[in-house]
């Protein structure tokens, strides 16, 4: 079963939302003028971006820090190649913060410079592809797939959003030292948030109090954001069908023990090792 192109379609290579962009503007993003202080988080999709898109703007922004401020997730750290909002970035202050699912060679050029930051976070991809399955049966704007063993297949060949799993991963990986960027686990964020919040905050040279820090940690633990409207999409009746399920679903290190079979999971372990055996991997997951 292919996937469907009224939700997904290809643009060099890569897989693309149809009502959310559209080749020209992705070419125009190599020309994208990046500034020095933007943040930018990267992500293949179910990676826990809306995660690191809380944690940023809890860093950046005082007001959302303390309750204030009302703005939405979305447009605090608005997706680069998707404007939901037709945001004009050019006017935006700094520092921007952005979001992108885009694979390293269609990422804008400038960001080799290495002046602007990068945040990858990778997430065991068995997760991944369960935690799509889910937000697929809920989600206008995912092809609802019927059975998991299509979606896992779909997985493995790249035919999903944001393609191959481990070509998004791969490229970033080797080409990081193109670029200044940090990269994390969605495990190690789930070990350890308070340790995980400071490597980002020394990496994004941002200096907060310890009850700052505190604050952060505190918002963006996974019951927080789920009942905060505004961390969890909730008003986003584009991307979620009212009423049905949450953004934020399980937020858990394993779930894909809950829905693959002994089949599935060998099969999995199978491609993930033949196309990441020579990867020097500093990754931490518990992939079995
Ligand atoms: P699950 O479906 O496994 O629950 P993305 O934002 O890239 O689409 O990723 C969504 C996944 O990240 C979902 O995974 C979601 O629950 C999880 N997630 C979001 N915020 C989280 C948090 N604060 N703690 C743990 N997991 C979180």
């Amino acid at each position: 079963m292919e996937p469907s192109e009224e939700f997904i379609f290809k643009h060099k290579g890569f897989y693309f939302q149809p009502d959310l962009t559209n080749s020209e503007y992705i070419d125009s993003l190599e020309h994208f003028v990046v500034r020095d202080s933007d943040v930018f988080v990267v992500t293949f999709p179910k990676s826990g971006t809306v995660w690191m898109q809380n944690i940023l703007s809890l860093i950046y922004y005082e007001g959302h820090r303390d309750g204030t401020a009302k703005t939405e997730t979305i447009d605090r750290v608005p997706w680069l190649e998707y404007n939901f909002n037709k945001m004009d970035y050019d006017s935006r202050p700094s520092p921007r913060l952005f979001s992108s699912h885009l694979p390293y060679y269609l990422a804008p050029r400038d960001l080799r410079n290495k002046e602007a930051k990068v945040i990858y976070v990778a997430r065991n991809p068995k997760d991944v592809a369960v935690s799509y399955f889910h937000f697929s049966k809920h989600a206008f704007i995912f092809e609802k797939v019927p059975d998991f063993n299509i979606l896992m297949e779909r997985f493995l060949s790249g035919k999903v959003l944001a393609s191959s799993w481990f070509d998004h991963v791969r490229g970033w990986y080797t080409h990081r030292a193109d670029y200044n960027i940090l990269f994390l686990t969605y495990e190690e964020m789930k070990k350890d948030l308070r340790s995980a919040v400071l490597k980002i905050c020394d990496f994004l040279e941002k200096q907060l109090t310890e009850k700052e820090l505190d604050v952060v940690v505190e918002k963006a633990i996974f019951d927080n954001m789920k009942s905060d409207p505004r961390s969890n999409y909730e008003d986003k009746t584009c991307i979620l069908e009212k009423g049905r399920d949450h953004f934020l679903r399980r937020g858990t290190v394993g779930d894909w023990k809950n829905i693959m079979t002994v089949a599935q999971n060998e099969k999995f372990n199978k491609v993930f090792n033949e196309k990441m055996k020579d990867l020097p991997f500093k990754f931490i997951w518990d992939l079995n």
